[in-house]
C-alpha cells in the first residue's frame, strides 16, 4: 500500500525573525525597535508626534522652518535630498521648498520601513520642482543608493532617530553614511537633548495611552506574523529615565507569570511576573556629544541650531 504524505511547506520566516529569537532569549529580554513600525505602528507613531506631551516633532519643525534657507544654501544647494527613516516626511517640506527656491528643482529620496508612510509622503511632497523617489527599507538599504545620486547630496537624519540606535549603532550608521558620500556633501542631524525627567517621561508615557498602544502593538505584530500567542493585556507599558546612560528606556512588563509560544521560531517563553521586555531606548545626548559623534563618523560639524528652550538640536555637517 502506498502512503500518501501531504507536504505543506511552512511559509518563509521574515528576515527579522532571528533578531526576535536573539532578543527574546537574551537576558534581559528585548525586541528590535524597528519592528514597532508596521502599518498600525506607523499610524500610532504619527499620532504620538501630535500629542501635547511629545515636544520633539513640533520643536524640530520650528527649528527647521527657521533655518531651512541656511541649510539649503549650505548644502550647495543639493540636487538630491535623501531622508533616512522619513516616515511621512511632514517636517521635510520646508527644507525641500528652500532647496527648490534656489535650484528650481530637487529630487527627494525618502527611505522608510513603512510603505504606507512613504505613500503619504509621496502624495504630499511631490509636485512642480520636487520629484519623489521612495524606497521601502531600513537605513542601511539607502547606502548603496547614495553613491549613484547626482550631487551635491544632502542626507537628512532627523526626528531624533539616531537616539534610538544608541551610541554604538548611531556611530556605525553615521560612519557608513559618511563613507557613501563625497567631499562637500552635507548631513542634517536632528536630535533631542537631555532635560528634566518631568518633561521627558510624559513625552514617552502620555496621558492618552498612545505610546503604550504603540509599544504593545509589537506583540500584536508578532502574533500576526510569527503565529505567537502574546496577550497584550497581560503586559503593562513602562517608560523610565536612566540618568547614567542618558536614555529613556521603554518596555513591557509581564503582569503575571505566563507562558508564550512562538511556533514559527520553535520557541516557548516562560515569563516571570514583573519581568521586563525592552522594546526601545531613546538616548538624549548634549550638543557637544552629538558634535563628537558627527566628528568621529568623519563629518565636520559646521552649524548647530536650537530652540529658545534648548530642548532640541539640528546640526548641519559636511564631508570635509
Ligand atoms: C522615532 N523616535 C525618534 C521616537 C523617539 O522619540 O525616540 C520613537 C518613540 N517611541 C515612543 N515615542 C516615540
Amino acid at each position: 500500500m502506498f502512503q500518501v504524505t501531504q507536504l505543506i511547506a511552512a511559509p518563509p520566516l521574515p528576515d527579522w525573525a532571528e533578531d526576535v529569537r536573539r532578543g527574546l532569549t537574551a537576558s534581559p529580554r528585548r525586541l528590535p525597535a524597528y519592528l514597532l513600525y508596521d502599518a498600525r505602528g506607523s499610524a500610532l507613531f504619527e499620532a504620538i508626534t501630535q500629542l501635547p506631551e511629545y515636544y520633539l516633532t513640533r520643536t524640530e519643525r520650528a527649528i527647521l522652518r527657521a533655518h531651512a534657507s541656511t541649510i539649503a544654501t549650505h548644502s550647495g544647494p543639493a540636487a538630491s535630498v535623501v531622508e533616512l527613516g522619513a516616515g511621512t516626511a511632514t517636517k521635510t517640506r520646508v527644507v525641500l521648498d528652500a532647496v527648490r527656491a534656489i535650484r528650481g528643482s530637487v529630487a527627494f529620496h525618502p527611505i522608510d520601513v513603512s510603505r504606507d508612510a512613504l505613500d503619504t509622503a509621496t502624495r504630499a511632497l511631490g509636485g512642480p520642482g520636487i520629484s519623489v523617489h521612495p524606497l521601502v527599507g531600513r537605513y542601511e538599504d539607502a547606502l548603496p543608493l547614495l553613491d549613484g545620486l547626482p550631487g551635491p547630496r544632502l542626507v537628512l537624519f532627523i526626528g531624533s532617530s539616531a537616539g534610538n540606535l544608541g551610541p554604538v549603532g548611531a556611530l556605525r550608521l553615521l560612519t557608513r553614511v559618511r563613507r557613501s558620500l563625497v567631499r562637500g556633501d552635507c548631513l542634517v542631524l536632528g536630535a533631542d537633548l537631555p532635560k528634566k525627567p518631568g518633561v521627558l517621561l510624559p513625552a514617552y508615557d502620555d496621558a492618552a495611552g498612545v505610546t503604550a498602544a504603540f509599544e504593545k502593538n509589537v506583540l500584536v505584530r508578532l502574533n500576526r506574523e510569527l503565529g505567537a500567542d502574546f496577550e497584550p493585556d497581560a503586559f503593562e507599558y513602562r517608560a523610565t529615565w536612566d540618568a547614567r546612560a542618558s536614555c529613556v528606556r521603554m518596555g513591557l512588563e509581564s503582569l503575571r507569570a505566563q507562558t508564550v509560544h512562538l511556533p514559527a521560531l520553535g520557541l516557548t517563553l516562560r515569563l516571570a511576573r514583573g519581568e521586563h521586555v525592552e522594546t526601545e531606548r531613546s538616548y538624549k545626548w548634549s550638543t557637544h556629544v552629538q558634535q563628537q559623534l558627527l566628528a568621529r563618523a568623519g563629518f565636520k560639524p559646521e552649524r548647530v541650531f536650537t530652540d529658545a528652550r534648548g530642548w532640541f538640536a539640528v546640526h548641519l555637517a559636511r564631508v570635509p
